[in-house]
């Protein structure tokens, strides 16, 4: 009875399941009316071992639709790949058309259609390029760096893209470092504060006209690479990693970064890409970071180079225990993971948590409801290099340039000058222009400075000499042009400095001074009496020693982006007055380097200008200075401002320090003008040894002439504080010294006792 009754009524209740209940059970991860989190679940188990496998793979995928790709059998293989549901994203394919195609492909031709994530590195700008992140950071303004991720976002969300591996937060005190540039120079605090300007900027609300941030490299100190030699061993303590290295991680994922990449590099001998300390212990239990991670390019192979695994499956499994996740271009992962998950070597639980929150994103960015709504050509179209987005360029241009010298108000030139020189090969070279990470950035579109000059002076007669070749060496012909132009000239712009070929990844240079050629250049216009500027485009601090005893008046233009010439005029000839300061400090020579503010006493400090006669056994170089050419935090403005005295008051109590320090700050100069106020301080003693300074609070004021404001800063607790070696805060009793000034050097001092 029994057997023939039971067959029956499950026949019956098929016919009596309510369909939406049949659609949901079918299609759940479907349902775009259930939570995110139902529907992850959903879809995840109905993923074999080789799909989650498959969505952290990552490849970089180039032109993969179109005749070009059909006759390229590697180009080939990743469409199979995708159609077997064995890639879950893919970088460097751009642009609405061949973007939307591959979409296509993944969600209409693979079992489970989950769609693909298009990551590229918009590093700063995707088609309008802005200044350097380096640059950036000079303007001490967060909310201009902010404007410029919102933008490059929405120009490069318009091309297709959900994703960009931005912003680069590996501080660094190495100018030999090619990536120098895609930093926020040598200090903690102004790495941290745009570290979340910039991801707040890039993803937004996580719209279609914003991107996926991805901070990187995490987490092991990339930027202290051994002599600035890029992809060198690293090797800091634990409490250099805490204090200087790690703040501007912690930054970013505080401010909702959804993404972190892993660096190349080892931290305590271990890589970063297996390091369980950084990305489990660190970024995930301490921090709470609910994002996932992406490797760097191939690093988690080269965890074998580095000689952590002996083989890819060790590699593999080594960065997945670790707590790495996506795998970019190196396929360990999307060769073994499946096997390692059936030998019982590596959890399927971390595999699906890994899986989790990468579909996490792409039910967040709507990808499965409308894969295709970054798929729009003229969007496209209208969006990239749109007017408002080139004046944005223009503006953040001329506010991260650097005048670091102005004697006898060379500057600003007038206007009304006539004759305008403009000299030296990357005056007007397009080719020079940009950097590496210049993303789909067009030299053709480059404003040069020559152009730049052109643009603001429309009646003067602008002449251009080459003054050096491209190789740094001049000629006796090229030179005497120089001269024979200068004669004729009421004003003379020199532009040096180092080709934007040289700047960014796989870039790092031994040699940071001008070209023999270029140094020549300037001391032919120095020999002719007239007055000029030097303009340096470098992405780096370059050495200027030589430069500054010729050289009158000196803007650091750094790499200005699309509009550099235009932004270089306006300060050049005074429609703006500079205000930018430098992030980083300029070495006097290569052999000062690492040179910067922030550095510890030591047991025999020594300060330039103390040579006393028991000023030898001091930690000191017998052939150079001490101090940088240049401070962090320094740069000139048109106008001139005046500091009064630190007032300071305490506001706290006596299990909680807090002040209030307060200072004047008067514009003495007849033009009005930003000054970017700096608060810093000391802990004279504590357990640890603590900096000589720290910048802790900055205050960009507007000035008119005469005018003076009074600048106030709250210093609390967590500015007093600092991490022992285990990450702890610690704050303890004892004396602090509290200075305020317009750079890290001229400052004034006050200091309290808690
Ligand atoms: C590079 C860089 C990394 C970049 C990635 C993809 O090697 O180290 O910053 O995002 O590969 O281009």
């Amino acid at each position: 009875m029994k057997r023939t009754i039971l067959p029956l009524l499950c026949l019956l209740a098929i016919f009596f399941i309510p369909s939406n209940a049949a659609a949901q059970t079918d299609y759940t991860y479907k349902n775009k009316s259930l939570p995110i989190e139902t529907r992850v679940q959903d879809l995840l188990g109905r993923m074999t071992l080789e799909e989650k496998a498959g969505q952290l793979n990552q490849l970089s995928g180039g032109v993969l639709t179109g005749p070009q790709a059909a006759n390229d059998p590697g180009q080939k293989d990743k469409l199979v790949q995708l159609r077997a549901g064995k890639v879950g994203s893919l970088l460097n394919v751009l642009g609405a058309q061949q973007t939307c195609a591959v979409q296509k492909i993944a969600v209409e031709e693979s079992r489970l259609g989950i769609p693909l994530l298009f990551a590229y590195d918009v590093i700063h700008g995707y088609k309008t390029i802005f200044p350097i992140p380096l640059a950036e950071a000079c303007t001490w303004e967060p909310a201009m760096a902010e404007k410029a991720a919102s933008i490059a976002a929405k120009e490069a969300s318009s091309a297709g893209l959900h994703w960009t591996f931005a912003p680069m937060m590996d501080l660094t005190r190495d100018p030999r470092w090619g990536r120098v540039m895609e930093g926020s120079g040598e200090d903690p605090l102004i790495n941290s504060v745009f570290a979340a300007a910039r991801v707040r900027g890039f993803q937004g609300n996580f719209d279609n006209q914003h991107l996926l941030a991805c901070v990187k490299h995490f987490g092991g100190a990339y930027g202290a690479s051994e002599a600035g030699k890029e992809y060198n061993t690293v090797d800091v303590s634990r409490y250099a990693f805490w204090n200087t290295y790690a703040p501007p991680y912690k930054a970013a994922v505080d401010a909702g970064a959804a993404t972190l990449m892993n660096g190349f590099n080892i931290f305590d001998g271990i890589p970063s890409s297996s390091n369980k300390f950084l990305v489990t212990d660190v970024l995930k239990n301490r921090w709470g970071f609910k994002g996932f991670l992406v490797s760097d390019w191939a690093s988690f192979r080269e965890i074998i180079t580095h000689g952590q695994a002996e083989d890819r499956a060790e590699a593999a499994m080594k960065a997945i225990l670790a707590g790495s996740e996506m795998d970019m271009e190196s396929r360990v992962i999307i060769e073994n993971l499946p096997q390692l998950v059936k030998d019982g070597k590596v959890p399927l639980s971390m595999v699906d948590a890994a899986v989790s929150k990468i579909l996490y994103w792409k039910f967040k960015l709507g990808l499965f409801d409308d894969p295709y709504s970054y798929c729009d050509e003229k969007k496209e179209a209208a969006t990239l290099m749109a007017p408002a987005h080139l004046d944005a360029a223009r503006d953040a241009a001329r506010k991260s340039m650097v005048l670091l010298k102005n004697d006898n108000k060379t500057l600003p030139f007038s206007k009304s000058a006539k004759n305008v020189l403009v000299a030296g090969l990357f005056a007007d070279s397009q080719d020079d222009a940009l950097d590496f990470w210049c993303a789909q950035g067009q030299a053709k579109d480059v404003v040069t400075y020559r152009k730049g000059i052109a643009n603001l002076l429309p009646k003067a007669s602008i002449s251009y000499a080459q003054g050096y070749e491209a190789n740094g060496k001049t000629t006796a012909k090229l030179l005497a042009d120089v001269n024979k132009k200068a004669g004729s000239a009421d004003v003379i712009v020199a532009v040096i400095g180092i080709t934007g070929k040289l700047a960014g990844e796989a870039r790092s240079l031994a040699d940071l001074s001008p070209a023999p050629g270029q140094m020549e250049m300037l001391r032919t216009l120095k020999a002719t009496g007239k007055p000029f500027v030097v303009v340096v485009h470098a992405s780096r601090p370059m050495v200027l020693t030589e430069v500054e005893k010729l050289a009158p008046a000196i803007l650091n233009a750094w790499i200005g982006g699309t509009r550099m010439g235009d932004g270089a005029a306006d300060i050049l000839f005074g429609d703006y007055n500079p205000s930018a300061k430098t992030v980083i400090s300029f070495p006097v020579a290569v052999g000062q380097i690492p040179v910067y503010y922030n550095a510890y006493n030591t047991g025999r400090p020594h300060r330039d200008g103390d040579e006393g006669p028991d000023d030898f056994w001091v930690s000191r170089y017998r052939d150079i200075p001490g101090s940088p050419l240049y401070p962090f935090g320094f740069g000139l403005s048109y106008t001139s401002f005046e500091y009064g005295e630190i007032a300071v008051k305490s506001i706290g109590t006596q299990t909680e320090p807090k002040y209030e320090a307060s200072i004047s700050v008067k514009n003495t100069g007849n033009r009005e003008g930003e000054e970017i106020v700096q608060f810093y301080l000391r802990d004279p003693v504590a357990s640890y040894v603590r900096p000589v300074k720290e910048l802790k609070a900055f205050d960009k004021v507007s000035l008119k002439s005469g005018e003076s404001k009074t600048v106030k800063f709250t210093v609390d607790k967590d500015m007093l504080s600092y991490f022992d070696e285990n990450g702890n805060k610690v704050l303890e009793p004892g004396k602090f010294e509290f200075f305020v000034g317009g750079n890290s050097r001229d400052v004034k001092k006050a200091e309290v006792r808690w």
